[in-house]
């Protein structure tokens, strides 16, 4: 890190400049100039077409597809960045796929989670920003400091703001009831969960129990993502076969894969699937069940506050 002179640099990947916008527009600055391509051997390329020498640098780009591809981008840019002497380089991924793969929990299988912040850091990283990582401890995985904001409160206004008649926060699955009894509380709601068991490495899901009372509420089911949309089907199907009323979905990254969009917004058990903008939802996966949020002035306002030295845990209150 060098002496940081100036207001924040914004450089963005590909993978979602029109969030990178957003967050330009918030921030009332235009994005960095860089030149980011690939050249016909398969290569990525970088050129940053303005000095950030001493500059505050934060590189947006989420692990959205095509993620290593993405991942390969951001390291680069960090490198250029890193190499241009700038003042201080934060990453900034608003969705951190490899989070997933963040223990050994199975014989001879990697922790990606760890790699990926690994090379973050060896590319020149000095921060990490992020939403609602997978698990909290994921945030150990790396040296420098991480920043982690949540989605959880917007998402929890939103359905508050619903007035929806007898509601109840759901947990589609066991490792996620942290998240759903915060969202439970700021909601006044009881909380209900549905016990999940993968049935192995390939995204298949069966639903068991639903544990708590469901019957005749309006459920909102909570997750830190949605990717096949395997689980929120199996628990919107396990609430409505215990008498739930309306079934709500909502979590911070939507990233479905293929058709997943789709397939999850034409399910008859589901109402509504509320998620935000960490991850790009193409034209072609929009739909009139789906709701997105903006994450933009969230990150936006962490960058802020990161830039002037001022907390960002303020902006979650307990
Ligand atoms: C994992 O346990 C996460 O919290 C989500 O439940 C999971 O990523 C959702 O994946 P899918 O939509 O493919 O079931």
């Amino acid at each position: 890190m060098y002496p940081i002179n100036g207001g924040p640099v914004v450089l963005s990947g590909t993978a979602h400049e029109g969030l990178s916008q957003k967050i330009c527009n918030y921030l009332g600055i235009d994005i960095g100039n860089a030149d980011v391509f690939k050249f016909s051997n398969d290569n990525t390329f970088v050129k940053i077409l303005e000095n950030v020498r001493a500059r505050d640098v934060f590189i947006v780009q989420p692990t959205a597809e095509p993620v290593n591809d993405h991942i390969m981008e951001m390291l680069i840019m960090i490198d250029a960045a890193h190499r241009a002497s700038a003042g201080r380089i934060t990453a900034v991924v608003p969705y951190y796929s490899y989070a997933r793969t963040d223990k050994k929990d199975q014989p001879r299988v990697p922790i990606t989670g760890r790699l990926i912040a690994d090379l973050l850091e060896t590319a020149g990283a000095d921060r990490f920003l992020t939403v609602d990582l997978h698990a909290g401890q994921v945030q150990g995985f790396f040296k420098v400091p991480v920043d982690e904001l949540t989605a959880m409160p917007m998402l929890s206004k939103f359905f508050k703001e619903k007035e929806l008649e007898a509601p109840v926060v759901v947990s589609p699955d066991i490792g996620s009831v942290k998240r759903a009894r915060d969202f439970a509380h700021f909601m006044e709601a009881p909380l209900a969960i549905v016990e999940k068991r993968r049935t192995g490495n390939n995204d298949s899901v069966e639903t068991h129990n639903v544990i708590g009372e469901v019957d005749g509420r309006n459920a909102i089911l909570i997750d830190d993502e949605i990717a096949t949309g395997g689980t929120m089907a199996a628990a919107a199907q396990g609430l409505r076969e215990n008498g739930a009323r309306d079934v709500f979905v909502a979590a911070a990254h939507g990233v479905f894969p293929g058709e997943a969009a789709t397939n999850l917004a034409e399910m008859p058990e589901i109402s509504e699937i509320v998620i935000t903008d960490t991850v790009p939802l193409p034209k072609h996966k929009h739909h009139e069940k789906i709701r997105v949020l903006s994450i933009a002035p969230l990150i936006g306002e962490a960058i802020t506050r990161i830039h002037h030295g001022r907390s960002v845990g303020a902006l979650f209150p307990d």
